[in-house]
């Protein structure tokens, strides 16, 4: 693997966008595993859905399951926009493969003890990574920096003003927003909303002529499909590569500094309260993603796609 591509450890919740976000990281990034936790669907279903996307994509990438369930609040799931699986949409072949271990949180703290600059690259609920910090503070100043999928600087998706990453866990999203690590860095709603895919994209990556463009043009579809179904839309936004994309493209991104915090109670429990008043920035905690030059990581996107044989 080349020295100079960012190190990281993918968490997720496989999950259509998911599924994307691990294609980018296998082909851009020196991924040292994928840990798996309850969001889009349960567990059982996320773990599986990673351990799917790898063998489809055919990389040796370990695949670590990790929490079932939210610190504190029930579990939460997404089933109306993944399926009850995690993976609506897609033809998958049978599984072959299993988890190499059911700690995934032993795993991250094992691998930024022994590792330098590794990135935690979440794209789902941040309860792993909030157990991870709690279990090794330690690892909080070891990490280069932390690339989450989640929150918003505006309105919600799951709720008027909740991301579903967020939400899923708000007590999780508190620890790691408020951990003082050196780089957090937030790809919200605010932002992936701009990183939108439509018909002609998924027709293009079915083109490909393998199996990954295959899965990868099924997978699109299916995002398409649900945003026409809920918001009469021909474009859907793909999340979750963005947090990925922020780490191995940083040029194609604008971010600000600004202090965020969660709210975890009532009718706002998951909201990313972030501060855009300006005058406060000693406190500024998150480089907030406010911008993307979608055209250009669209085309890593496919073309990361593209280099699997
Ligand atoms: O709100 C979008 C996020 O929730 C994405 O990570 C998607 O996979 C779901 O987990
Ligand atoms: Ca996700």
């Amino acid at each position: 693997m080349s020295t100079d591509r960012p190190k990281i450890i993918l968490d997720c919740d496989p999950g259509l966008d998911d599924a994307m976000a691990i294609l980018v990281a296998v082909q851009h990034t020196d991924l040292l595993g994928i840990t798996s936790v309850s969001g889009n669907a349960p567990l059982s279903a996320t773990t599986r859905n990673a351990l799917l996307v790898s063998q489809i994509a055919d990389t040796d990438v370990e695949v670590h399951a990790g929490a079932d369930r939210p610190l504190i609040i029930e579990p939460k799931h997404a089933a109306h926009v993944h399926g009850e699986g995690g993976l609506n949409g897609p033809t998958v072949p049978p599984l072959h493969r299993s988890p190499t271990s059911n700690d995934a949180v032993q795993f991250i703290v094992d691998t930024v003890r022994a590792t330098d600059d590794v990135w935690l690259v979440p794209i789902g609920p941040l309860t792993n990574i909030a157990l991870a910090f709690r279990q090794a503070p330690d690892i909080v100043a070891k990490v280069a920096g932390i690339s989450l999928m989640g929150g918003s600087t505006g309105g919600g998706n799951v709720q008027p003003v909740a991301e579903f990453n967020i939400w899923a866990d708000p007590h999780a999203a508190q620890i790691v927003f408020g951990s003082g690590a050196e780089r957090i860095v937030m790809a919200g709603l605010n932002l992936t909303h701009q990183y939108t895919v439509d018909r002609d994209l998924a027709v293009r990556l079915a083109g490909i002529g393998t199996a990954v463009g295959t899965f990868a043009g099924e997978v699109i579809e299916a995002c398409v499909e649900f945003s026409e179904r809920m918001r009469g839309a021909s474009t859907s936004p793909l999340h979750d590569p963005c947090a990925v994309l922020a780490v191995t493209h940083p040029q194609h991104f604008g971010s600000v500094k600004r202090h965020v915090d969660v709210s975890v109670s009532d009718i706002t429990a998951g909201m990313t309260v972030v501060d855009e008043r300006g005058y406060d920035d000693a406190n500024a905690n998150v480089e907030v993603l406010y911008e993307v030059d979608r055209d250009a990581t669209i085309e890593v996107f496919v073309e990361s796609v593209a280099a699997f044989s």
